[in-house]
């Protein structure tokens, strides 16, 4: 199966040289079971303290967004050294690059592509480029909330949704200064028109992705395409999740 991890900069690497490690250990056991892995890696602290010094330094949006670009790709390399030889050495900058790294059967670390959004989106379109199967929001929280769950109390979790109900959550958590949602709006867009089976979940335990890769278990959210993917147990290392 092709498989999209999309991993948080602060799910990959809090300043623990053993969780970049385990991720890396991960990505390898999915490659050894015949997978094709390909990941995003996000900015995490490093890009909020670069911004944050620069924007005081009167840069404008377009420059925080290449700091923040410059950050993801910090981030990328570091999971890139933990993965050694199997990986592109330098995150691709441009989908074909990760697509050709791809059919090499080498793996693919990305950062951010283009300004104005967020390697939620990189993802969804890395996803929809190499045709994947799956693709894995690997977040600091749990899945999908009926609300932001570090900010209130009676936020539910949502097992299972479909990609338009995705679309239409994320539409109103963003109309909603200050609330946090657990993938951007233009990605759920792409996960929508593309069909792309998609999961988000805790990825701070880097096993969990592993799992839900595997046998489609975890206890984040599934995000259903239009014809509702195939089931999990029909996944197979050869085959995938939609066909
Ligand atoms: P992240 O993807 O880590 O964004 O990129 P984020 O929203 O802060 O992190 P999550 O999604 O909550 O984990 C860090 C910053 O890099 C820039 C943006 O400024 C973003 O906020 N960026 C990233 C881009 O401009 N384009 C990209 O393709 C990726």
């Amino acid at each position: 199966m092709k498989v999209v991890v999309s991993v948080g900069g602060s799910v990959l690497s809090p300043g623990d040289p053993e969780r970049v490690a385990e991720h890396a250990a991960v990505i390898e056991s999915l490659r050894e079971a015949g997978h094709t892995v390909a990941i995003v890696v996000g900015g995490g602290s490093t890009a909020l303290e670069y911004i944050e010094v620069a924007r005081e330094l009167g840069a404008n949006e377009m420059k925080l967004d290449e700091i923040g670009i410059a950050a993801t790709r910090l981030n990328a390399r570091l999971l890139i050294e933990a993965l050694g030889e199997p990986a592109v050495q330098t995150p691709p900058e441009e989908y074909d690059a990760a697509g050709d790294a791809l059919r090499r059967g080498e793996v693919a670390v990305m950062g951010g592509v283009a300004p104005a959004q967020t390697t939620d989106a990189v993802s969804a379109a890395l996803a929809e480029y190499v045709d994947a199967d799956l693709l894995v929001y690997a977040t600091s929280v749990a899945g999908v909330y009926t609300a932001d769950p570090n900010e209130s109390e009676d936020a539910e979790h949502i097992p299972e949704l479909s990609a338009a109900d995705l679309v239409e959550r994320i539409a109103g958590i963003q109309m909603n200064a200050g609330a946090g949602a657990p993938v951007d709006l233009l990605a759920a867009k792409v996960i929508q028109r593309s069909g792309l089976r998609t999961i988000v979940l805790d990825g701070t335990e880097p096993e969990r992705i592993a799992r839900a890769v595997e046998t489609g278990e975890h206890e984040g959210t599934d995000v259903l395409p239009a014809n509702g993917g195939a089931d999990p147990a029909e996944w197979d290392a050869s085959g995938g999740a939609n066909e």
